[in-house]
């Protein structure tokens, strides 16, 4: 934990910290006026890693006075019934959010899944609605990691407004979502965003062109310092595990990028951990008291 405290290093712990704060005092009004927000997690299968972003999330729940269930399903599970059990959810009146951790047993079709949330309870931001939504500049449930990556540049007064931003992934999680948020007309978009991936060519020669650079690859320390330019702003939503013989867990996370070489040059970088993940978790009970507050028709509009 101690590069968190690195003079050029991004709190993301803190300002998510200080989120949740802001979002547990509303979910109390809210409370009050009507009941506790519920978000419903469903984790199919044993992936390690997804079960310990899933306890971060209903742990946050819990610390914002939002309540949450977690449906654990067997790596065996039919498709039919995760459809079955989402159908019930959509229909049930007291589940606010709706959330299946990603990525789901290979037998069953992803697409499926996503599509068959309903977009008023979609607090991923995956559903094709609300991901055409955001493409058609009215944004609603908006994916939370996009969304965690603005409103860190937002509270650490990054500007975006005509900077080259170049972001390595084109997932439906966070690059493709993150490349229209942050192109949006708008105070908090306006950028000029190059959206790069496994088949670009030349990938040194367009992040060397990066004023804010967005490493959601998936592979450890990928990008190295002699990849990016002075001053770069560096945003590492990479959490790779990589073996640590002799540490209690014998792995470390691990960016995509290499901190070590890429930090010397950088006017501000994310930490793994620390950095973009809390960010995560905080966008997804926003996103939860949101839809709450849609259903009963009070709350702002826009993200
Ligand atoms: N897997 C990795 N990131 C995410 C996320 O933001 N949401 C879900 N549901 N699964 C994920």
């Amino acid at each position: 934990m101690k590069r968190i405290e690195l003079e050029k290093s991004i709190n993301g712990k803190a300002v998510a910290d200080n989120i949740l704060t802001e979002i547990a005092s509303t979910v109390g009004s809210f409370s009050r006026q009507f009941r506790r927000p519920q978000l419903t997690v469903m984790l199919a299968g044993e992936d390690p890693a997804s079960a310990v972003y899933v306890g971060m999330k209903v742990k946050a729940a819990g610390k914002c006075g939002i309540d949450s269930r977690l449906i654990e399903l067997p790596a065996q599970v039919s498709e039919r019934e995760i459809l079955d059990r989402l159908e019930a959810l959509n229909e049930d009146g007291g589940v606010d959010g709706i959330l299946v951790q990603l990525p789901l047993p290979s037998h069953i079709d992803q697409h499926k899944v996503i599509e068959r949330v309903s977009p008023d309870k979609d607090v991923d931001g995956f559903h094709p609605r609300n991901l055409g939504l955001l493409a058609a500049d009215r944004p609603r449930f908006v994916p939370c990691t996009p969304l965690g990556i603005s409103t860190l540049l937002t509270r650490y007064e990054i500007p975006t407004s005509g900077r080259n931003v170049v972001i390595i992934g084109r997932s439906i999680v966070v690059g493709k979502p993150l490349a229209l948020l942050l192109s949006t007309k708008g105070e908090r978009g306006n950028a000029t965003v190059t959206l790069c991936h496994s088949r670009t060519a030349d990938l040194p020669s367009i992040t060397r062109r990066a004023d804010i650079l967005v490493a959601a690859i998936g592979k450890a320390r990928m990008i190295t310092g002699d990849m990016v330019k002075e001053n770069v702003v560096v945003i590492d939503v990479g959490t790779n595990r990589v073996d640590a013989p002799g540490t209690k867990r014998g792995y470390r996370l691990s960016g995509d990028v290499d901190f070590d070489s890429v930090y010397p040059k950088a006017s501000l970088i994310t930490p793994v951990p620390g950095g973009v993940g809390p960010m995560t978790v905080a966008m997804l009970m926003q996103n939860t008291l949101r839809a709450a507050q849609w259903a009963k028709g009070v709350g702002n509009d826009s993200q």
